[in-house]
């Protein structure tokens, strides 16, 4: 049997990590089903699908972060962090985004209904 999986309703904050626990250039991945990758970009943070829209490679653990890009580690695809629109192939479909939001020195991402959060 695998872990419990919490099934979620309704779009949540999910707590991400302290502000000073991803440094920029740096990369998270956050505990959901898909799993969402937190992205710092010059201190700013952005959120987007973790697995690549081309063949499903885990962009947090497998792809390289420069210049605000993240580079698939498969088939070196890139997408623009922010947007999440390709910027290179063979990836053709936009990587999803998620809201983030810093309060205090907490970074949060929204977890949309239909993304599970695992327990
Ligand atoms: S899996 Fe990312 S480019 Fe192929």
């Amino acid at each position: 049997m695998g872990e419990p999986i919490a099934v979620d309703h309704t779009a949540r904050s999910v707590r991400v990590c302290a502000v000073d626990e991803l440094a920029p250039g740096a990369v998270t991945k956050v505990n959901t089903l898909p799993a969402i990758a937190v992205f710092n970009v010059d201190g700013e943070f952005f959120a987007t699908s973790d697995l690549c829209s081309h063949d499903n490679s885990s962009l947090s653990d497998e792809g390289y972060i420069e210049n605000g890009e993240v580079e698939c580690g498969w088939h070196m695809a890139k997408f623009c962090i922010k947007s999440g629109v390709v910027t290179a192939p063979p990836a053709k479909t936009p990587l999803r985004k998620f809201d983030v939001r810093v309060e205090g020195r907490e970074v949060y991402v929204q977890v949309p209904e239909g993304i599970l959060i695992r327990g």
